[in-house]
């Protein structure tokens, strides 16, 4: 497995491959990887012949209240871990590799950056859009894998590739779940115990209005209602929304009823914390 931070080293690297035919697989990360991020390095091996992954904490989506200092690191643990899982490239560029210059060029996706972490992470997804926008030039990849954990920035990125015609393929991978529902993140290391215990609240929260579509109930305020209902069996957990929304548009809706995205965010300690279902509501 190769270490590169420059671009020119990657691309030399990626262009070896692809003269001997390989399709070139790319896992874009912020690193503290843990085993969602190596859910979608698996299936980049299975699906590509060529594994790149990026480790790169990227200024521009982190808001100016966001602390980007405070985001974990964990360099020398995830280049063991992407050797484990066959990773063949680790792109890690410096700021000033990925931003040489002041950025005068963005990507807005429009309207589906609107709702849920748009509203509260203003923005976030313009700066996320614009990294993978940079990212999948250098690195020209086949195939590019995401996970469904966070939701609207795949459903935000395909949008992009779409309208961009970006000649390559997304993929969605299922988020990865601790034994309790908690959906793995870099972010669960900023919880105490208690916390640590609450956070599973949100899962249990996803999976009762699941239960409840199943049993008929459908309008959207109630099974919100139901949802609130448990995730504050914890005072610690503060809920910044929960929605209920057409997986495609990313409209709220009134009734769950064909493909739904439902989702949350809560504010638990130090964290902010994001989790999600998609089903089939019929
Ligand atoms: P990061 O938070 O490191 O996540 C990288 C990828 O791992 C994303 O596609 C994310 O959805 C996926 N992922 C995280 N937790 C997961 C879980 N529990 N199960 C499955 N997949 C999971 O998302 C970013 O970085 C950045 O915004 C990035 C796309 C790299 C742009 O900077």
């Amino acid at each position: 497995m190769k270490v590169v931070e420059k671009i020119k080293d990657l691309k030399l690297l990626v262009a070896q491959a692809k003269t001997a035919e390989k399709k070139i697989g790319f896992v874009p990360t912020m690193g503290a990887l843990h085993d969602g991020h190596f859910s979608l390095i698996k299936a980049a091996k299975e699906q590509t012949d060529f594994v790149v992954v990026s480790i790169f904490v990227n200024p521009t989506q982190f808001g100016p209240t966001e602390d980007i200092d405070k985001y974990p690191r964990a360099f020398d643990a995830d280049t063991a871990g992407c050797k484990k899982f066959g990773v063949d490239v680790v792109f890690a560029p410096m700021t000033a590799e990925m931003y040489p210059q002041q950025n005068l060029t963005w990507v807005n996706v429009e309207k589906l950056t609107e709702p849920l972490c748009g509203e509260s992470r203003s923005g976030h997804f313009r700066g996320v859009a614009t990294v993978c926008a940079k990212l999948f030039n250098i690195v020209e990849p086949d195939i590019v894998f995401f996970g469904q954990k966070d939701a609207q920035q795949s459903i935000v990125i395909k949008q992009m590739v779409a309208d961009l015609n970006m000649p390559l393929k997304i993929v969605v991978c299922p988020t990865v779940r601790e034994p309790d529902g908690l959906a793995m993140s870099s972010r669960n290391r900023y919880l105490n115990a208690g916390e640590r215990k609450d956070a599973a609240l949100i899962y249990a929260s996803l999976q009762e209005a699941e239960l409840f579509i199943k049993a008929g109930l459908c309008k959207s305020s109630e099974l919100i209602g139901e949802m609130e209902k448990i995730l504050k069996l914890s005072n610690r957990i503060k809920i910044e929304y929960i929605s209920i929304l057409n997986c495609r548009t990313l409209e709220e809706i009134d009734q769950a009823k064909g493909k739904v995205l439902i989702a949350v965010a809560v504010k638990l300690g130090q964290g902010r914390l994001i989790d999600n279902i998609m089903l089939d509501a019929e």
